[in-house]
């Protein structure tokens, strides 16, 4: 049950310190810099050219996650949202490895997206919490994120869990392939990874993000921008507020935003920063045009991260290795969907008009 909490979702955000303990259990090594996944025959890695992710949903956006991780460790990768796959993709051949992510392992555009990979000579790998899931029977092989039954129709959990699995895959993949390599930087991040739980615990005791929500509440729109890894941080973070709040809400690459976003921009429409990694200071100077057009900045990053300034509010999170940034600032951002949502009394768990697992195209 939902036992001392009001929403599943609820439960479930405070749970990833947990789950995603289990996601990593017995697969990092930081002082090796070596990453194992038992589940995988690694021979499913021989002769490997390009990998494929398809995805939909909040699992496209870990898949982009997992994109990056792969293409900065020289392995070339392409995402596809499942729908686009059969007409998008072009040649494969059997060195083409696809990776359909997916929760659930029923939706079925990404099952379509794996025959037809099947069909086309490349072999599958599927990223799925679901065990015995048709994803995981069809694929030739399966690495599971084990962040347990998600019962909130909104992912949460299940998205820190299949990032974190694509970030160990991606490692995996790039050791194996003999044009790449695994990041210089492994053992520390897997050493922060090891850390991530404790952190996850401090964004959730801390967060301001009740507060936040509270007056933030009926704007005409809310938009949220990103760079590099942090744009998939982005992305997810419009979707999940969209899916529960019903508000008006996007994500946007925030170069894109003066190519035409920016026209929507308005004293009405609050603009979500991403301030977390590498590309932090170009984020914040995109923020600061819209903030120049009325926008209220709600910056999310480390405490001495450079947007603090430069926000009207700020959700902090640990100064950890900038990918594992990204990670926690999704967490303060679902913390911002619940707590709006909740305000606005909507129906948190099970949102109007969707369904947990999508089994039709
Ligand atoms: C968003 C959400 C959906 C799913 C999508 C894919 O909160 O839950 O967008 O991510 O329907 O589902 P799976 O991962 O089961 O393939």
């Amino acid at each position: 049950g939902k036992g001392a909490f009001d929403h599943y979702m609820l439960k479930e955000i405070h749970n990833q310190s947990t789950s995603l303990s289990k996601t990593i259990r017995g697969r990092v090594d930081p002082d090796e810099g070596k990453v194992a996944l038992d589940e995988l025959d690694p021979e499913i890695l021989d002769g490997v050219e390009n990998v494929h992710l398809v995805a939909c949903g909040t699992s496209y956006h870990a898949a982009l996650f997992g994109a990056r991780m792969l293409t900065d460790a020289g392995v070339r990768a392409r995402v596809f949202r499942a729908s686009e796959y059969a007409k998008m993709a072009g040649p494969t051949s059997d060195g083409t490895l696809v990776i359909p992510v997916t929760q659930s392992g029923e939706t079925a555009d990404t099952l379509s997206a794996l025959r037809t990979a099947t069909e086309r000579d490349a072999s599958t790998v599927t990223v799925t919490n679901v065990v015995g899931s048709t994803a995981a029977r069809e694929a030739d092989e399966s690495v599971f994120i084990r962040a347990g039954p998600e019962i909130g129709v909104a992912a949460t959990k299940t998205f820190t869990s299949q990032v974190v699995t694509l970030i160990l895959l991606s490692q995996k993949i790039a050791a194996e392939l003999p044009d790449a390599s695994p990041r210089e930087d492994l053992s520390e991040l897997l050493a922060a990874l090891e850390q991530i739980p404790n952190h996850i615990d401090h964004v959730v005791e801390t967060s301001r993000a009740e507060e936040l929500a509270s007056r933030l509440l009926e704007y005409d729109a809310y938009f949220f921008i990103g760079r590099g890894m942090s744009r998939p941080v982005a992305l997810e973070g419009a979707l999940k507020f969209k899916e529960i709040t019903y508000e008006h809400a996007e994500g946007f690459a925030s170069g894109q935003l003066k190519h035409g976003p920016l026209a929507l921009v308005t004293s009405q429409t609050p603009v979500f920063g991403l301030f977390t990694g590498e590309d932090a200071e170009k984020t914040v100077t995109n923020a600061k045009e819209a903030q120049t057009r009325g926008a209220e900045i709600i910056g999310v990053g480390p405490a001495d991260g450079p947007g603090v300034a430069e926000s009207d509010a700020y959700l902090e999170v640990p100064d950890t290795h900038p990918v594992c940034q990204n990670l926690l600032a999704n967490i303060q951002l679902q913390l911002v969907s619940y707590h709006t949502a909740k305000q606005l009394d909507r129906a948190i768990d099970k949102p109007r008009n969707l369904a947990k697992s999508v089994t039709v195209q």
